[in-house]
């Protein structure tokens, strides 16, 4: 039995601990703890209270993976609902789809129940109008949003603003791995921008024969490299996990076109082992594991790399 996350999903980790310590199923587990999560409002990159795309909108992105069956459920630029997790999750066992956006998406969460929600705050409102003070010509400002927004999409990096998500990997006393990812994307993305966290093979990947990954950070890099599943394949062609991670933290260390910034794999094994290694973090990237022998979680720091 294993939790893994990153420290952004510090919030759900009692309550996930606590279900597989009672022999909660992993999938049931993490979800629960995701969902504290996208409630917290101390947490910005995630849910609720988060900074939104260039139209201060927060389009929500979510996913969740059954390693015994690897159904998944996914679903991308969702807006209006509380949880994205419990979407995805309905997607996985309610419809014979694996990922769902968008108006679809919307329609899908109305039909099953979903709980409505304003996720724009007073917080993601006036930081987005910081934002568009900063950044606008007086011209763009006075014609927002009827403006070309090519035209400021450079702005999406902004180091000041933070990019995260929220992963979870777990293993349950029956051996089932399953993995689950919830976030608001970048501030100030392009609307309709997905980055890997609903993409299935790129932000997440759980296989109960063989182990899980799960990526923060630049989307746009693990995309290119479907970083979550070769991390499992390289588990299936016997790598150890260590070599695992590794080998996929140099492929993304190969990518020099595109947009190239920071990433945190998480992984563990079919064994209860883990590993966390950040490619060109711009800070110490912290996460939480625990596991039977730990009596409390215990939050560490990722091993860095850099090119
Ligand atoms: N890794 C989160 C994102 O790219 O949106």
């Amino acid at each position: 039995m294993i939790l893994l996350t990153n420290y952004e999903g510090r919030s759900g980790v009692p309550r996930t601990v606590e279900l597989l310590k009672n022999k909660t199923n992993a999938i049931y587990s993490i979800i629960e703890g995701i969902k504290l999560v996208e409630e917290n409002p101390e947490i910005h990159t995630v849910g609720a209270n988060s900074l939104p795309n260039l139209l201060g909108q927060l389009e929500l992105d979510s996913a969740v993976m059954d390693g015994n069956t690897r159904r998944s459920g996914a679903v991308g630029a969702i807006k209006g609902f509380k949880h994205p997790i419990e979407i995805a999750y309905h997607i996985m066992t309610d419809i014979e789809h694996e990922i769902l956006v968008g108006a679809g998406a919307e329609r899908f969460a109305e039909e099953i129940g979903a709980e409505k929600y304003v996720n724009e705050t007073e917080y993601t409102k006036t930081s987005w109008e910081e934002f568009l003070n900063d950044h606008l010509t007086y011209e763009q400002k006075e014609k927002f949003p009827h403006i070309r927004l090519l035209d400021i999409k450079d702005k999406p990096n902004d180091p000041e603003h933070l990019f995260d998500t929220t992963v979870y990997l777990a293993q349950d006393y029956s051996g089932r791995i399953a993995t689950a990812t919830s976030t608001a994307g970048w501030p100030w993305k392009y609307p309709g921008r997905l980055g890997d966290s609903p993409i299935i093979g790129a932000g997440s990947y759980a296989d109960s024969r063989y182990g899980a990954c799960a990526c923060t950070h630049t989307g746009e890099m693990t995309i290119r490299a479907g970083t979550a599943r070769s991390v499992v394949l390289y588990l299936k062609m016997g790598l150890s996990l260590a070599d695992a991670v590794y080998e996929s933290v140099m492929d993304l260390a190969e990518l020099k076109t595109g947009f190239i910034n920071a990433v945190t794999v998480h992984a563990i094994d079919n064994k209860g082992n883990y590993k966390v290694i950040a490619l060109n973090p711009q800070k110490e990237i912290k996460y939480i594991v625990w596991h039977p022998d730990l009596k409390e979680p215990q939050v560490k720091n990722a091993e860095i790399m850099r090119t």
